[in-house]
């Protein structure tokens, strides 16, 4: 058993919203950071963590927890195994009651295996020439750390030198056994390129054959610290760029990246040999929300592609264009042939996102009915803020009004115009459904418990369409931000006072006397952050 002391350095030592931003876009929002639910179906921001507190909440599934409880839950791992995981990330050393500490995933096998590689890639004028004739300079190889995987055999016996079992060059990826039992490397005949994870540890290799094998380039083996969807190549290395400049380049390929680097472009990543999809997204939006400039090869495959990429962005709120690579397969060729002015001019030429896609989909239908309805299809996915800008290009493509994309009614519920029907929800609901900057500043206060009759569109906020028959319902009012913040108070006060009455009953002396300071608080128009007791 993990020391409890341990557990709790653990936990003082980690922040939690770092940890959650791995798995989830997170915005901030005040003192606290909103995002989609992982646990949860949701297309809202119901779920909330708070880094003061160390604790995560979703108001839409009641999913609570400290940062252990969340990696066990998100990687459906027990207790020790998610607090071992943590410390493994964080390089923090747990300390066991008694008996022997599980054992971690050790870097050690990947640290000198790529040392290895780099010595031969020294030691071998052709493949240095090679590099070099495809444009990677000499610095580059040094930085990028890129390295040579010749012949198996060697990899083995420099383990066995180095007195690391081939069970742990296992376990990092590098190693596999054969049918007869036998231990054999992973990597042979390639040039060998290492990858880090954002944490800066080295979590695998990508590499490229130099002999011709039918695959071009292998990564390391998918595993629970090499896994390929939640990785990007040069991160490391693009990080603080990607941070300042706001603004992000993803390519395909590690020569790509590897050539952007080297030709002043720092904010490029790579993904490995995936299309970029939903789990890479809270890398990006941990650095702030860049905007991306999609660089894929020019070639079909490339282009559709981007088409997805460019679909996934927009409907996650991220800003960005597509370049177009004109005269070269990839960005690595365009480069190579000396043109970094060039490929700057092209991103410059980028078509942002929406009107990318809106163009392709006109391009593609079959008919212009057919057209109207895919573009309505994608638009339908957007933020508000993006839809607009998206809708004018699409009219604009088939020649008709704007306002025939706006969003398309739902049935009014039942329950929405039923008698129990609570007014001032309604009217508070909707306020904060469109009231972007009003929600975020009141969510801390906020919580579906407070709505009595209708918690499920107060979890709706943000999902327009779901909301629609309430945001098209002109009987019901909104208010300004005074009286919202006033509504919200209310239904604290109501709320709290159920809540005594509770508390009474059980009892709970310590807590009634916190909930009567806070109602005191909130009769003097005072808001503090929504508690359970
Ligand atoms: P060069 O041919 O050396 O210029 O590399 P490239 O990066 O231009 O390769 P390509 O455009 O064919 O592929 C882009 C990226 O897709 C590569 O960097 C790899 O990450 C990935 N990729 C390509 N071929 C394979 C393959 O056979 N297997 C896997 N797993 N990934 C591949
Ligand atoms: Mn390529």
């Amino acid at each position: 058993m993990i020391k409890p002391e341990s557990i709790e350095q653990l936990k003082s030592a980690i922040d939690i919203a770092d940890v959650i931003g791995n798995y989830v876009e997170l915005r901030r929002t005040g003192a606290s950071l909103v995002g989609r639910c992982p646990f949860h179906e949701e297309r809202t921001g119901s779920f909330s963590v708070s880094p003061s507190r160390g604790f995560y909440h979703c108001f839409g599934c009641g999913a609570a927890g400290d940062v252990i409880k969340f990696v066990q839950e998100i990687e459906r791992i027990g207790f020790n195994e998610a607090a071992q995981k943590l410390a493994d990330w964080y390089n923090i050393a747990l300390e066991y009651e008694s008996g022997e500490a599980p054992k971690r995933r050790d870097p050690r096998p990947l640290e000198v295996l790529k040392r290895f590689f780099i010595n031969e890639l020294w030691q071998n004028g052709d493949i240095l020439g090679y590099l070099q004739k495809r444009g990677i300079s000499r610095s580059s190889i040094e930085r990028f750390e890129i390295g040579l995987a010749l012949s198996g055999a060697a990899q083995i016996d420099m383990f066995s030198r180095e007195k690391i079992p081939l069970t742990l060059a296992a376990e990092a990826g590098v190693a596999a056994v054969d049918e007869r039992g036998r231990y054999y490397a992973r990597f042979t005949n390639r040039v060998m390129f290492p990858i880090y994870n954002p944490q800066g540890q080295i979590a695998g290799f990508g590499g490229r054959t130099i002999a011709d094998h039918a695959a071009k380039y292998i990564n390391s083996p998918q595993s629970s610290f090499f896994d390929k969807s939640r990785l990007l190549f040069a991160l490391n290395f693009a990080k603080e760029a990607i941070a300042k400049q706001r603004r992000a380049i993803v390519c395909e390929g590690y020569m790509d990246a590897v050539m952007l680097h080297q030709a002043g472009f720092q904010n490029a990543v790579a993904t490995l040999g995936t299309a970029l999809t939903e789990t890479h997204l809270p890398l990006l939006k941990k650095l702030g929300e860049p905007s991306i400039t999609l660089s894929y090869d020019s070639d079909q495959a490339g282009q559709e592609a981007a088409f997805k990429a460019a679909k996934l962005l927009c409907a996650r709120g991220f800003g960005g264009a597509v370049a177009l690579i004109e005269g070269a397969k990839d960005p690595a060729e365009m480069l190579e042939a000396g043109g970094s002015e060039k490929l700057a001019t092209c991103y410059q030429n980028a078509v942002p996102f929406a009107r990318f896609v809106v163009a392709k989909i006109a391009r593609r239908a079959e008919n212009r009915d057919a057209a109207f309805a895919q573009m309505r299809q994608f638009l339908d996915t957007l933020p508000p803020f993006a839809r607009e800008e998206a809708s004018a290009s699409a009219a604009a493509h088939l020649g008709c009004d704007p306002s025939r994309f706006r969003i398309r009614a739902s049935a009014p519920s039942a329950a929405l115009f039923g008698a129990k029907s609570d007014r001032a929800e309604l009217t508070l609901i909707k306020t904060l459904a469109l009231n972007r900057t009003l929600y975020e500043n009141t969510v801390d206060y906020l919580n579906a418990a407070l709505f009595a009759a209708h918690a499920d569109l107060f979890a709706a906020i943000g999902d327009e369409e779901r909301l629609f028959a309430l945001l098209s319902d002109e009987s019901i009012k909104t208010l300004s931000p005074d009286e919202a913040k006033d509504a919200i108070g209310k239904l604290l006060t109501f709320f709290y006072k159920k809540e005594l009455k509770r508390l009474r009953a059980e009892g709970r002396a310590e807590a009634i006397k916190e909930v009567h300071q806070m109602i005191d608080r909130l009769k003097n128009g005072g808001l503090m952050p929504f508690k359970r007791f």
